[in-house]
């Protein structure tokens, strides 16, 4: 693959892909193709700064473990369709990684070994050694985890540089902006003070393992052409969340 002469800050990151990503405007759609196509291109780019790439995605487009407890399915029930969905998404991204040229491997967290490859850690580090992104799907393989706790898990296991959480807002504000139109975008704030001042940056258990373990988590505007790569080569994008 072609090197971009600007490097990446980082040498692995875990990005942090929610299901909606691959769902078009079109809404009835759940994976768009033409915007899975445009998703893979700018992991493309991004990859092309060198950086190591592994990617959790979520399966909310599909199907969420909420909504089925909604619909009066068993929260355990509806969790692991939820981990199905997020399967099906990680195929539908390799399928347009592939096509964009890029080599991936996808593990997953509940074996289904004609689908894909179960996930096994030290191969998963081995594949990103070869340059290729690794996909993970089927988030932790449990009952009420979220795909976040998977990308905090998978970040710690594989030694992630930093986790990318790629969302619909641009970062971590001291208020809600969507009801408080004086909250300010932090660019860079400490575990403790999130925790102190409890802001919402992933759930507790994936800040937990995130802070315990000194990963920092970027929060960035997914939807924002070129932010993957910004955040890749350190400009400041999103809100940084660190051990100060
Ligand atoms: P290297 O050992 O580094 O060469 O990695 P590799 O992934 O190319 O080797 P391998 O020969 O193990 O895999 C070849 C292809 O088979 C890859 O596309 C893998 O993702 C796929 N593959 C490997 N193991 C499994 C599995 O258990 N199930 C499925 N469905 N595919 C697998």
């Amino acid at each position: 693959m072609r090197r971009n002469p600007v490097k990446s800050r980082y040498k692995r990151v875990l990005l942090k892909l929610s299901g909606e990503a691959l769902q078009g405007p079109v809404k009835n759609l759940s994976i768009d193709p033409e915007v899975t196509a445009a998703v893979a291109q700018r992991i493309k780019t991004a990859a092309q700064l060198g950086a190591q790439i592994a990617i959790v995605i979520g399966g909310g487009n599909i199907f969420r473990g909420g909504s089925g407890q909604a619909l009066g399915i068993d929260r355990n029930t509806g969790d692991y369709m939820g981990m199905l969905a997020t399967t099906i998404n990680a195929l539908a991204l390799q399928d347009a990684l592939e096509k964009a040229g890029v080599i991936t491997r996808v593990q997953t967290a509940i074996e289904m070994k004609e689908i894909a490859e179960p996930f096994i850690r030290r191969r998963a580090i081995r594949h990103l050694e070869k340059g290729r992104v690794v996909i993970f799907g089927g988030g932790t393989g449990n009952p009420y985890f979220t795909t976040d706790s998977a990308a905090a898990l998978r970040a710690n296991e594989i030694g992630a540089d930093v986790l990318m959480k790629a969302t619909k807002v641009d970062g971590v504000y001291t208020d809600d902006p969507l009801k408080n139109p004086k909250a300010r975008r932090y660019s860079s704030i400490s575990f403790r003070q999130a925790l102190r001042d409890g802001l919402k940056v992933m759930d507790s258990a994936a800040f937990a393992l995130c802070m315990d373990n000194g990963i920092p988590i970027v929060v960035f505007d997914f939807f924002k052409k070129g932010n993957i790569a910004r955040v890749l080569r350190g400009e400041p994008v999103g809100t940084r969340v660190h051990n100060a």
